[in-house]
């Protein structure tokens, strides 16, 4: 399904210039970002990393709806045009809540990642990889067959891949390949066609995955899908960016922006130099804090 169509709400305040908020647990949404700013040169740029909470993918589905809802709240002040979920583990298990609640389009990651799987399956099965909250949570499984009911779909948690990638190792690294030949290959029995690299972190090791499973299979990056996406809702909208110049890009994070900046840079493929640290009471909302001082 396509997200709501766009409405320029004021005549003098043409709703093309206003930027496109992008959210995600951590700095791996960058991934995304980058994807976004390669398809989209001209569009600005609004984007809050949860580094404060992150990770989502070991956390529970109450928890990941209230944390993605409190960051696009918190991403409302900058009267964005569209919302990106650029967290595959918020797109998986938030979606529904994101959707309801924002006054705008918001784009998850999940359904362009699973178009994309079905149109290159072609009879063969689709592997999805990516935390474990989104595999449980069966969301890329469900988007599949809601296309093609025939689409073999085989998911497999890689929870080890994305603390690997924020150390900096990659594909030629001998503990990231030993990893992912530990994940994937008892894959190798089945007959994938299509592997979907369901987390923002996973196509910086997309080369070692390719080498595991065979470069048979088609790559899908949900990244990529996605700011394609978004360059169509955009586009059927009338609302993208006029502008000749390129358009700026804003960081906002919960916690360690000067580690943001160094990891974040590989991700974005872009050095990152200014990053605005956001204080709690500027997006946790307070039934939560209420929660978690019950709690402990
Ligand atoms: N951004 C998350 C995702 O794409 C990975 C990191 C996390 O677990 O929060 O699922």
């Amino acid at each position: 399904m396509l997200p709501r169509i766009l409405r320029p709400s004021v005549k003098e305040d043409p709703v093309n210039r206003n930027p496109v908020a992008i959210f995600d647990s951590g700095l791996g949404g960058l991934s995304v970002v980058r994807q976004i700013r390669h398809i989209l040169p001209a569009e600005d740029i609004v984007y809050f990393g949860d580094t404060a909470r992150v990770p989502y993918g070991s956390k529970s589905r109450p928890t990941v709806v209230t944390f993605a809802l409190e960051l696009a709240r918190f991403l409302l002040q900058f009267e964005p045009k569209l919302m990106v979920a650029a967290c595959n583990t918020a797109s998986a298990l938030a979606m529904d809540e994101l959707t309801a609640e924002l006054p705008l389009p918001v784009v998850g990651v999940v359904e362009p990642g699973a178009r994309a799987a079905v149109e290159l399956a072609d009879g063969g099965a689709v592997c999805v990889l990516g935390t474990e909250a989104t595999i449980e949570s069966g969301a890329y499984p469900r988007a599949i067959r809601a296309l093609d009911a025939r689409v073999e779909v085989i998911s497999r948690a890689c929870p080890l891949l994305v603390p690997l990638v924020e150390e900096g190792r990659r594909s030629d690294d001998a503990i990231v390949r030993a990893v992912i030949e530990d994940y994937l290959a008892p894959l190798r029995q089945q007959p994938i066609r299509v592997v979907v690299l369901g987390c923002t972190h996973y196509p910086l090791l997309r080369q070692a995955i390719v080498n595991c499973l065979g470069c048979h299979v088609y790559v899908v990056d949900s990244g990529r899908e996605t700011s394609l996406m978004v360059e169509r809702v955009l586009s059927r909208a009338g609302c993208l960016s006029r502008s000749s110049a390129a358009g700026s890009i804003r960081c906002c994070v919960s916690d360690n922006p000067a580690r943001f900046c160094r990891i974040g840079s590989s991700f974005l493929n872009e050095e990152i130099t200014h990053v605005e640290l956001i204080g709690p009471e500027r997006y946790v909302s307070s039934a939560v804090a209420e929660a978690e001082f019950e709690t402990g």
